[in-house]
């Protein structure tokens, strides 16, 4: 098939099913051309919980598909590349997490999204990068442990000095970023800002103009006057970024700024997963359950 036909099946395969395709922005920019919805990991999950398709195609990661079947348990979640995996998510495991917890009975856990169904399930509430300063303000003054993203948890540790460890893990594309390659884009683009994706090392985050999450970059370079901008987070994005600010100019800070993870699927699998309703994501109930107290946590302390 060539590229149309795959995107006319995908098309026609989506209605027969009553399917969704969600897609995040580090996704190949083919793959964001044919999904319903685009976002961030906590507008894909707000799609997850209030679409009523009987199937959500999850473009993007596992944890994410993952985070899709704990809040619509009732849908048939498929993750169309069964190996697309999150790095940093398996930088904490349940085991690890039940002995900190067994030594630390006192300290609240708190989990990025970017973690299992289980590692959810031991942890008090969930944040994304979108909303992760808003719900740690409710636990100012309490002990804490962050998981598992240490740049991410050092700078919201710092930003409001918080009793809070933090877990060792690391995302490998944005902790790679270095402030030479920061200093040598700024000095050969002096009037682009530069954005970054706070999964970048503090030294990093203190050099950018704007932080936030994958939305709220987005959402930026489409607000800011500057015409010109240099982008501290995988490279994907830059296709939504274009298709919106077609008289603004986007400089990747690192041709290393690219995700594995979120590469490896193709429309060719987009098509496969509807077809052949796969590869599909199933969390046991009684972690599910307990996962979905930490994410609802979450919503009612930011809706
Ligand atoms: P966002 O929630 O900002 O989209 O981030 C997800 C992610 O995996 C970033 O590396
Ligand atoms: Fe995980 Fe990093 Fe890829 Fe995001 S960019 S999915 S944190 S490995």
């Amino acid at each position: 098939m060539n590229k149309q036909q795959l995107v006319d099946e995908i098309k026609r395969l989506k209605e027969e099913k009553n399917a969704v395709i969600l897609a995040h922005y580090y996704q190949r920019a083919g793959v964001q051309d044919v999904a319903d919805y685009m976002g961030d990991s906590l507008k894909l999950s707000r799609i997850a919980a209030e679409t009523d398709a009987d199937m959500i195609v999850f473009c993007g990661v596992h944890f994410m598909a993952e985070t899709a079947k704990i809040l619509s348990p009732e849908k048939t979640v498929l993750l169309p590349v069964a190996e697309a995996g999150c790095p940093m998510a398996d930088m904490v495991t349940e085991r690890k997490l039940t002995a900190y917890k067994e030594k630390h009975p006192d300290t609240l856990v708190v989990c990025y999204v970017n973690t299992t169904a289980q590692v959810k399930a031991l942890s008090d509430v969930c944040v994304t990068s979108s909303n992760a300063e808003k719900v740690i303000r409710h636990y100012e003054g309490e002990k804490l442990l962050y998981v598992p993203d240490k740049n991410l948890g050092t700078y919201l540790k710092h930003k409001y000095d918080l009793d809070m460890e933090v877990w060792p893990g690391f995302c490998c594309i944005h902790n790679d970023v270095t402030k030479e390659e920061v200093e040598f884009a700024k000095s050969t683009y002096p009037n682009a800002e530069f954005i970054v994706h706070p999964e970048c090392r503090m030294e990093i985050v203190e050099m950018a103009d704007f932080v936030g999450s994958t939305k709220g970059l987005l959402e930026y370079v489409s607000n800011s006057d500057c015409q010109e901008f240099i982008i501290g987070t995988e490279k994907g994005i830059i296709h939504q970024m274009e298709l919106a600010n077609k008289d603004k100019k986007f400089h990747l800070l690192s041709e290393n700024l690219a995700c594995y993870d979120m590469k490896l699927t193709n429309l060719e699998d987009v098509y496969e997963a509807l077809k052949n309703e796969q590869h599909v994501i199933e969390v046991e109930e009684t972690i599910r359950e307990q996962a979905l107290k930490s994410l609802n946590r979450m919503f009612e302390l930011t809706d």
